[in-house]
């Protein structure tokens, strides 16, 4: 007898030191250490239930996304698991840089996980999670979260999220899917940018940095550690040929406002991932005036506000039929 569906949710997550690049081989083992917060505000729910044959759904629409089929292939490896329905709703945008695969293979092990008694802890629904996509490894945890070889690329806890309840504004300036997917860009950078060797041998001083910064609570030094990651990928991604180029012009313009709000003492920082969002990192207390400025800022479509979230786990009320 078919068990009955399972439902996890998942929060995305953001680096504030980012992982570009991956180690010859499979699974997903990035060539660079990397530090994330997983927002409360970006959610995947991912409900999982036996079926006649392997269908994935997200957000309704059945999707023959390869990543899914080619990682249930690994899980089958493994384990002797029934053909899967799979039925995953985002309540953000999806591709666009927001991160849906980190929060959705994140939320999907632990469905699967609960659904098959795998037995699985935390750690390795991590490295599940990674052979789905790097950065999912960080969104199985909350709060501070860190992915490197020492843990042998599985996430860990740093800090918890409410430890340092820094707050994020997400300025979404497109609702568009991104140009370039990750894992097709970072093969490219590693082919092409002649910055790519300098990019893997400085990612580890940031991340020994990063690490401290939160530790310490060191607003300002995690600030200028975070964005200096971020503008270092985004110009190995733009000395890529083709070039990988993720901005708009509202991306810009968000970046300027920014850098003045910080100028002018406001504790924020910002941070890009593989679109052309911009997630405004701010101190406790202080995003709601971030916000309010980057919702002036022409271009941007609208701002999502977020505190630090918890880890992946099973909850009852299942994803939106499909
Ligand atoms: C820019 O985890 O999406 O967001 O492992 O190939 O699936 P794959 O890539 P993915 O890449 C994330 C890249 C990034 C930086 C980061 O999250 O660290």
């Amino acid at each position: 007898m078919p068990g009955p569906p399972v439902t996890a949710i998942a929060h995305s997550n953001i680096a504030l030191v980012k992982y570009w690049g991956k180690r010859p081989g499979e699974d997903n083992v990035p060539a660079t250490p990397s530090l994330s917060i997983t927002l409360e505000a970006l959610t995947t729910r991912t409900t999982v239930r036996e079926a006649r044959a392997d269908v994935v759904r997200v957000n309704g629409e059945p999707v023959g996304d390869t990543k899914v089929a080619g990682w249930l292939a690994k899980m089958r490896a493994a384990w002797d698991l029934p053909p899967l329905a799979v039925s995953s709703h985002n309540d953000f945008p999806t591709s666009a840089g927001l991160a849906s695969s980190a929060s959705g293979f994140a939320a999907l092990v632990t469905a699967a996980d609960a659904a098959f008694g795998l037995g699985l802890d935390a750690t390795a629904r991590s490295v599940w999670a990674r052979r789905g996509s790097a950065s999912a490894a960080r969104s199985v945890f909350g709060g501070f979260v860190t992915l490197d070889a020492e843990a042998a690329w599985a996430a860990a806890p740093l800090l918890a999220e409410d430890a340092w309840p820094l707050e994020v504004v997400v300025a979404i300036t497109s609702d568009n899917a991104k140009a370039v997917p990750s894992t097709v860009g970072m093969e490219r950078s590693a082919r092409t940018s002649p910055f790519h060797d300098g990019w893997i041998r400085s990612a580890a001083e940031d991340y020994a940095s990063a690490r401290q910064a939160v530790k310490r609570r060191d607003f300002d030094l995690l600030a200028e550690v975070a964005e200096h990651s971020c503008l270092k990928m985004h110009a190995l991604m733009l000395s890529t040929r083709p070039p990988l180029w993720y901005w708009n012009e509202a991306t810009l313009a968000a970046l300027a406002v920014v850098r003045e709000l910080r100028a002018s003492g406001v504790p924020v920082f910002f941070t890009v991932d593989a679109g052309p969002q911009v997630k405004a990192v701010c101190a406790p207390g202080h995003s709601e005036p971030v916000g309010a400025a980057l919702g002036r800022v022409r271009g941007i479509r609208r701002v999502l506000r977020s505190g630090l979230g918890g880890g992946a786990r099973c909850v009852a009320e299942p994803a939106s039929p499909s």
